[in-house]
Formats: structure tokens, C-alpha cells, sequence
């Protein structure tokens, strides 16, 4: 007896060390690029002796993966590690839920290399609950090179010049605009195009939620953009994922693609370099203005346990090194200001100056669409509307009216 006691405590140890040294990682990075970065941070953590348990939940965006974080928290299941964007990580610290990480980020001195905004989301009542891994932005155009020679060779930056550009395009037989047709995606353009109508006007509307500027002329004329791009797409562009619309552009087949800087992983895992096989411009008219969004890991509360590996994960994520050998795959760029540029591609170099020049001018802002500007409830009733309206099943006039009514209704 006394001997199988003791086997069983060896056992219920060794699963207790098991445990201790495996992180489970829930994320949408399924793409090529963004399998390549993942296993930047994958092969990081092996090598510390961390096993990796993958959960991969496809879905730009996220949506998906936080349905099934949904699902897996309510089990009383939670993964260890959870990618997840601005608000949702908010909404999840306020469930109670979250882990601590203000230990690691205290001794390693998060508070002062980390940008107040995205401090915003990784603290919650004072307390260090999730590690950013990046930062990205939404009001990019990757256009392909060739492309653009063909159609005169000078990256728009006007709404006017652009329109010249695409129909250039159109002329030359391509299909000016790679885009997949999926909510979210239209979204991410509508945040370049709202930009583009002013930053006063994309911080009134998005961030402010000013019913005024959400039911305005200006919003009107931004639902007019979007219906202009998508007189632009191709025949098949329902339901596409965003990588395949990538993947139009880089084999030439596709002129242009309005995307985040994710974008870029794609151009690089295809072999492709900036200002020889694509160019990487912002949104023409949003120059100076950066929408952004942030990665980070958040850690569910799983027992002392597995929180060595957490803290260690956490710890790894914010070492300087591997911010710069993780975003030059990625295509985002560091989530502290002490990183050199060095490893850097020319977008990469550029998505950085960006980042210092428009948080200096107070042009930085949360991107609608990747939850950085309103809680979930308020961006997919956004995502709703946008999606209707891109699909012709109302006219500019009626969106602005329903985007206004959809945001008042889930403010509740
Ligand atoms: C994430 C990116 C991701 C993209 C497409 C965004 O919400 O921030 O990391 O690459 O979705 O999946």
C-alpha cells in the first residue's frame, strides 16, 4: 500500500511538472507568415524547455478564436495563453479570470519601454494582465510593383490619385482590388477609408462614438469610398480569406490590397522585397495617422502550477531580441520603443518611424475594426453594417443612419 502511495505521488508529480513546463497557445495565426512568425516564438520557448501546446483558431480578427476561448473558460478550461486585441482582453480582466504578470513585468521594467497606449489594454486595475507581442496598423496598401509601373509608376497619395491608379489597373486587365469578402475584412478598409476623410473625423466617429459624426455627411461620403472599391474587386471575392486576396497581389494577378501590415508576412514568406516586388504606401490621405492594434498574450488563471511557464513566456516575449526577430516576420513592428530598426525591412523601418511620429502628433489611434477603438459589442455591429452596405444591401444614406442607431443600441 505504502509503495503504491508513493508511485502515485511520483506519478501526480512528474504530471505536475508536465504541466509546469507546457503552455497551451490559443491563436489565429494560421496563415504562412503567420505560421513563420508563431514559430519564432514557438522555437524561443522550446529552447527554453517550455513544451508547446497549439490551439489554433482560424479567423482574421479573431472572432473565431474568441468564441472558442468562450467556450474553453466557461468549461472551467481556460488555455494558458491567449492571443487576444485591445478591449476583448479588457472584457476578459473584468470577468476575473486573468492572470497577473505585474512580477516579470516590474523586474524587467515594462512600465517605462512599453507605449502608454497599449499599456491601456495590458493592465487592468493596475496589475500587469497580458504581454504585448506587437504592434500593427490597419491603414496600409501593399501594392504590387509591377502593377503600379504599368499603371504609371506613382504610389497614390489622394483619394483622386487613387481612383486614377485602380482604373489604370482596371484598363490593364488586372483586378485593381485583392479583397476577401469577409466582415472583417471590410472593416479593416473601412478604417483607412474613415481615416482618410480626416483624424478628427475617425477619432469622433470611432473613438468618441459621436452619434453626429457617426450619421454625418462625411460618414456618408466614407460609405461612398467603400462602394467605389468595391466596384474594384473581382467576381469571387465573397468569403475569401485574407491571405488568398495576399496571395493575388503577389503573383501579379491583383493590383493592389488594402490590409494590415500582417499583409507583409505574406510578401516575405513568398520571397518578396519591399520597393523591388511590391511597394508599401499608407492609405492615401491617411498620411501621418497610424490605426493600430496589438497582439498580446494574455494568461488565464490555470494554477500555480503552470505559472513559472507563463511568467517565463511572458518574460521571453518582451525581451528586446525577440520583439525584432519576431515582428521582422510578422510585418508588424516592436511593442517597446527601445528596439533598433536595424533587422528591419524599408515598410518595417517606415511602420516604426510611423508609429513615434504619429503618437508625437496625437494621430495615433485604436483600429475600429481589430478592436482597439470600442468594446466587441460596438465593433460587430460596425462589422454588420459595413458588411451590408459593401454587399449593396443599402445605400451610403441608410448605412450612416444604421451605423449611428447599431452603435447607440450596443452602447445599451
Ligand atoms: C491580428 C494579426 C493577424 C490578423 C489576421 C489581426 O487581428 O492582430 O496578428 O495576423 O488579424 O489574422
Amino acid at each position: 500500500m505504502r509503495k503504491f502511495l508513493l508511485t502515485t505521488a511520483a506519478v501526480f508529480g512528474l504530471t505536475a511538472m508536465a504541466h509546469a513546463d507546457e503552455v497551451e497557445v490559443l491563436h489565429w495565426w494560421t496563415s504562412g507568415g503567420e505560421a513563420a512568425a508563431l514559430n519564432v516564438l514557438k522555437k524561443n520557448l522550446e529552447s527554453q524547455g517550455i513544451t508547446w501546446k497549439d490551439m489554433p483558431v482560424a479567423g482574421g480578427g479573431g472572432d473565431a478564436a474568441m468564441t472558442a476561448l468562450r467556450a474553453r473558460v466557461t468549461a472551467g478550461n481556460p488555455p494558458t495563453a491567449v492571443q487576444a486585441l485591445g478591449f476583448d482582453i479588457t472584457d476578459w480582466a473584468k470577468q476575473g479570470v486573468v492572470g497577473d504578470l505585474t512580477e516579470v513585468a516590474t523586474r524587467e521594467g515594462w512600465d517605462k519601454v512599453v507605449p502608454a497606449a497599449l499599456q491601456n489594454f495590458s493592465k487592468y486595475d493596475g496589475k500587469w494582465i497580458a504581454a504585448p507581442v506587437n504592434v500593427h496598423s490597419t491603414n496600409w496598401v501593399w501594392i504590387n510593383k509591377a502593377a503600379l509601373d504599368a499603371a504609371g509608376g506613382k504610389a497614390p497619395t489622394s483619394w483622386d490619385e487613387l481612383v486614377a491608379v485602380l482604373d489604370k489597373m482596371k484598363a490593364n486587365g488586372l483586378t485593381p482590388v485583392a479583397h476577401g469578402g469577409q466582415a472583417w475584412q471590410e472593416a479593416t478598409i473601412f478604417d483607412g477609408v474613415v481615416l482618410s476623410l480626416g483624424a478628427d473625423f475617425y477619432k469622433s466617429a470611432f473613438i468618441d462614438l459621436d452619434p453626429k459624426a457617426l450619421d454625418s455627411d462625411k460618414m456618408v461620403e466614407a460609405f461612398d469610398r467603400m462602394a467605389k472599391l468595391r466596384s474594384y474587386v473581382d467576381d469571387n471575392f465573397s468569403g475569401r480569406d485574407w491571405n488568398l486576396a495576399s496571395a493575388m497581389v503577389i503573383e501579379g494577378k491583383a493590383g493592389m490590397q488594402f490590409m494590415g501590415d500582417w499583409a507583409k508576412g505574406e510578401f516575405l514568406k513568398a520571397g518578396k522585397v519591399p520597393g523591388k516586388d511590391f511597394v508599401c504606401i499608407r492609405f492615401p490621405g491617411t498620411q501621418g495617422a497610424v490605426t493600430f492594434n496589438s497582439d498580446q498574450f494574455m494568461m488565464f488563471k490555470v494554477g500555480d502550477a503552470s505559472q513559472k511557464a507563463q511568467l517565463q513566456m511572458a518574460s521571453d516575449i518582451e525581451s528586446p531580441a525577440f520583439q525584432s526577430a519576431f515582428n521582422v516576420v510578422k510585418g508588424s513592428v516592436p511593442a517597446r520603443t527601445d528596439v533598433p530598426n536595424d533587422a528591419f525591412d524599408d515598410c518595417g523601418k517606415k511602420g516604426m518611424a510611423d508609429l513615434a511620429d504619429a503618437s508625437k502628433n496625437n494621430l495615433l489611434f485604436g483600429s475600429m475594426a481589430h478592436g482597439h477603438a470600442a468594446p466587441a459589442a460596438i465593433k460587430n455591429a460596425l462589422y454588420d453594417v459595413v458588411t451590408k452596405h459593401f454587399n449593396g444591401e443599402m445605400d451610403s444614406k441608410a448605412a450612416a443612419k444604421a451605423l449611428a442607431e447599431a452603435v447607440a443600441a450596443a452602447k445599451g
